[in-house]
C-alpha cells in the first residue's frame, strides 16, 4: 500500500531517444523519470536544445521513446491536444473551422460541433472574429484560437510547448492569466514547455528542471504557493533562485 492515493495519470519511466546524426546515435534524453498527477500544472524547464519538445512530443505520441516507457493511468489512453508555440494554426480556414477542426476529426454531429465551437470562442473572447482567417489575426489572437483548438476536444491533458513565447510580454501576461482561469476552472493537465524562470513559477504546480542534452531531469521544484502569484513576493524569488541555481551547471 501506498500513502498516497493519488495515482499518477502519466508516468515516464526511464525514457530514452536517440536520433541518428551519420553513423551515430546522438541522445536527446537519457532516463528521463518524472510523474504528472491529475489536475495538475506541470512545467518542464531546461537549457536549449536540451530536449523539451521531444519530450512533448513522446508525451503526445508523435515520437517513440527508444528507451523506457511512458505509462498512463487507466485503460485508455487519455486525450491529449497540443498547443504550439507558433499557433500551427489552419491558414486556410477561419477561427471557427479552426477550432471545430478537432471535432470534425472525432466525427461530432454538425449541431453539437457549432455549440461546442461558439462556447470555445465566447471564452477566449473572439465572437467577432469567428469569420476571420489567421493572417487577419494579431499573434495574441491566433494564440487564443490555439488554445480554444486544443480545448474543443475535451482533452484530459494538454500539451503546451512554450506558448507565450512568440507574443509581447504585455499579451504574454493576459494570455497566462486567461490560461490560469480556464484550467482552475475544468478537469485537466496541463504540461508545459518554458524557458522563462518566472513564467513557469508564475504558473507550475511542479517544476522539473532537466540537465543540458541528453535531456534527464536534474530536480522537481514543488511550487505551493497560493495562486494568483505575486511575482514580487520573496517566497517567489525563492522558487526563482532556486531554479536558476540548478540551472546554472
Ligand atoms: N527529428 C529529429 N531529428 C534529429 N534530431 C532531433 C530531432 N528532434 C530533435 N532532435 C535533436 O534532439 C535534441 C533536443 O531537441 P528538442 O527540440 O527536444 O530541444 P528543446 O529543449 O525543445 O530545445 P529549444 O529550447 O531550443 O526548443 C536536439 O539536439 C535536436 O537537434
Ligand atoms: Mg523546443
Amino acid at each position: 500500500m501506498t500513502n498516497n492515493p493519488i495515482k499518477p495519470l502519466i508516468k515516464f519511466e526511464k525514457v530514452g531517444k536517440w536520433f541518428a546524426d551519420g553513423e551515430r546515435r546522438s541522445w536527446a534524453l537519457k532516463d528521463v523519470d518524472f510523474e504528472v498527477f491529475p489536475k495538475e500544472f506541470f512545467i518542464l524547464v531546461g537549457p536549449s536544445g536540451s530536449g523539451k519538445s521531444t519530450i512533448l512530443r513522446i508525451l503526445s505520441g508523435l515520437e517513440t521513446p527508444s528507451s523506457g516507457r511512458v505509462v498512463f493511468s487507466g485503460r485508455a489512453r487519455p486525450k491529449i491536444a497540443f498547443v504550439f508555440q507558433n499557433f500551427a494554426l489552419f491558414p486556410w480556414l477561419t477561427v471557427f473551422e479552426n477550432v471545430e477542426f478537432g471535432l470534425k476529426m472525432e466525427g461530432v454531429p454538425a449541431e453539437e460541433r457549432r455549440r461546442r465551437v461558439a462556447a470555445q470562442i465566447e471564452m477566449i473572447g473572439l465572437e467577432k472574429f469567428e469569420n476571420y482567417y489567421p493572417r487577419e489575426l494579431s499573434g495574441g489572437m491566433k494564440q487564443r484560437v490555439g488554445i480554444a483548438r486544443a480545448l474543443a476536444v475535451n482533452p484530459q491533458i494538454i500539451l503546451m510547448d512554450e506558448p507565450f513565447s512568440e507574443l509581447d510580454s504585455f499579451t504574454a501576461k493576459n494570455l497566462r492569466k486567461e490560461l490560469l482561469n480556464i484550467w482552475q476552472r475544468r478537469d485537466l493537465t496541463v504540461v508545459m514547455v518554458s524557458h522563462l524562470i518566472e513564467e513557469a513559477v508564475e504558473l507550475g504546480d511542479r517544476l522539473a528542471v532537466l540537465t543540458p542534452q541528453p535531456a534527464s531531469v536534474e530536480k522537481i521544484i514543488r511550487n505551493g504557493l497560493p495562486r494568483p502569484r505575486d511575482r514580487r513576493a520573496p517566497e517567489f524569488f525563492k522558487i526563482e533562485d532556486e531554479t536558476e541555481a540548478i540551472l546554472k551547471f
